[in-house]
Parts: structure tokens; C-alpha cells; sequence
């Protein structure tokens, strides 16, 4: 495990001050409601079989009989950053059987919701990391990636928080790193600005190239799209969403 990390999901800084080393955080609250009894057990007795471990062997944890990912070697490795609720990670865990996932996201209430997600349609093909994606990028090997997304990430609009997107040039060279040539990293927003300003982080990266031909490349999302809940609740007060779809260049 990278130093500094939490053995516990919910350890990591709640409630100190980050040190000058720490990124500068991205992401709001790490808990909501109180979580039920039942939650509870999820995130103490279930999670921890589920959960990524940046400091084991990388390929193990996706198949070849280690813990929660037995059975075949997966053939690509997905990648979901800021989860949510986990609704499309469980879908797209349940679409592609063949492919192992990980999914990130600190908001302990939105794990408890994925993990009870992946028990109930006994899916076995997704590793949780319950805390900043930024933690496990050392765990994660060179071209490991074929696809990550990064779905209506919180967009941080007044002048004063925009230090806390997350989509800054380091975080793309990992990404740049992680990802396999002609992997894809799938973005979307409903925030004009947030997607203006995320075009123009991803377009100044020599690693990546936008694959939009025409509007209709960004107004709608690819055939195999998955709404997250984000979207849907953006779609029901009649806001549409922006789909900025990237390739790894070779
Ligand atoms: C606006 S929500 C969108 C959730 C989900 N993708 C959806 O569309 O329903 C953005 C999520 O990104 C998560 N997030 C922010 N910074 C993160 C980071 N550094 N690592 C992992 N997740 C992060 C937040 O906790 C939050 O749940």
C-alpha cells in the first residue's frame, strides 16, 4: 500500500489538515446518512473481500483464483473514477462479464450502495477503492487501462474550488500512463463550463485525441452508454449532458 494510505476506507484525513504532499481534495462529503445495520456489515464484513489493493499484484486481483476476482483472467481492465452510487459500474460490471473493473470513489455512502449492488447480482468482476483514485495510481501498472471513465465529475464552479477538479494535468499524465494506446477515456458533464475547461485539459495533453467528428458526437453518448444516476436526475430538471469521448494516442 502507498504510504499514507488508509487501512480503513474512511481514515484518510477526515477531519485534519492535509499535508503540503497531499493532493488538494477533490471530492465533497465522504459520508451522508447513517448508514443502516445491514450497511454496516456490507462495508465491514463484504468490502474488505472486494477491495483493490494497490500494493498486490495487479493482474491477480482480476481473475486467476485471487479473493473476489477468481475465476477466468479478465481480457481489459476498466477503470470508473467517482462512482456515486455505483449504479452504472454494477451495469457495465453486469454488461461485460469478461472485464475487470475498478471503481473509485471516497463517499462511503455510494460504496455501501455499490457493494450492496454487486452482492445482490453476485458480481465478481469489479475491485473497490473506497478513497481518492489519486492514492492507487502507483498500484496500478503502465498500460494497464483499455478504458476509464470519468462520469459528471463534480465540477467545482466557483473561482475559488477550481483548484479542486480533478482533472489536472497530473492526473492525465497517470491516466496517459495507466492507459493502453487506443484506450478510451470516456468523460461527461451536464456543467458547460466544467466540459469547456475538461476539453481543453484533455486537448492540451499530447496523449490524447478527441475522437468527435461532428456535434452529434458530444451531444449523444456512444450506443453502449449506461446512465449514472447524476444524469438522469440532470435530464429530469431538463439539463442535457456533454459527452467528450478520447482515445490514448499509440
Ligand atoms: C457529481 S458526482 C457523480 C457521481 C456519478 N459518476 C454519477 O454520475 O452519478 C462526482 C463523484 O466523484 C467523486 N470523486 C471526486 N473526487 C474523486 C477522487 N479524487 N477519487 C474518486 N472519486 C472522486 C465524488 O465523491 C462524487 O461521488
Amino acid at each position: 500500500m502507498p504510504s499514507g494510505a488508509p487501512s480503513k476506507p474512511d481514515q484518510m484525513r477526515e477531519g485534519e489538515k492535509p499535508s503540503r504532499d497531499d493532493p488538494i481534495r477533490s471530492f465533497g462529503r465522504r459520508r451522508g446518512k447513517k448508514l443502516r445495520p445491514g450497511q454496516e456489515r456490507l462495508l465491514a464484513e463484504f468490502l474488505p473481500t472486494i477491495t483493490f489493493d494497490p500494493s498486490a499484484d495487479f493482474n491477480s486481483q482480476f481473475g486467476n483464483g485471487h479473493g473476489n476476482g477468481q475465476g477466468e483472467a479478465k481480457k481489459e481492465i476498466w477503470m470508473e473514477i467517482g462512482f456515486g452510487g455505483g449504479e452504472h459500474l454494477a451495469a457495465q460490471a453486469d454488461l461485460n462479464p469478461d472485464i475487470g473493473f475498478i471503481g473509485c470513489e471516497p463517499f462511503i455512502n455510494g460504496v455501501v450502495k455499490l457493494a450492496s449492488q454487486l452482492k445482490a447480482k453476485g458480481l465478481k468482476n469489479v475491485r473497490v477503492w473506497a478513497d481518492d483514485v489519486r492514492m492507487i495510481f502507483d498500484g496500478v501498472p503502465d498500460q494497464a487501462l483499455s478504458r476509464v471513465f470519468i462520469l459528471f465529475p463534480d465540477p467545482w464552479p466557483k473561482k475559488r474550488h477550481s483548484k479542486r477538479r480533478l482533472l489536472t494535468a497530473q492526473t492525465l499524465d497517470q491516466l496517459a500512463r495507466m492507459m493502453k494506446p487506443g484506450a478510451e477515456l470516456r468523460i461527461a458533464s451536464d456543467h458547460a463550463d466544467y466540459v469547456r475547461w475538461a476539453l481543453g485539459q484533455v486537448l492540451a495533453h499530447p496523449a490524447f485525441a478527441w475522437t468527435a467528428e461532428s456535434v452529434r458526437d458530444w451531444k449523444h453518448p456512444p450506443a453502449d452508454w449506461v446512465e449514472t444516476r447524476y444524469q438522469q436526475k440532470a435530464r429530469a430538471r431538463g439539463i442535457g449532458a456533454t459527452f467528450l469521448i478520447f482515445r490514448r494516442r499509440a
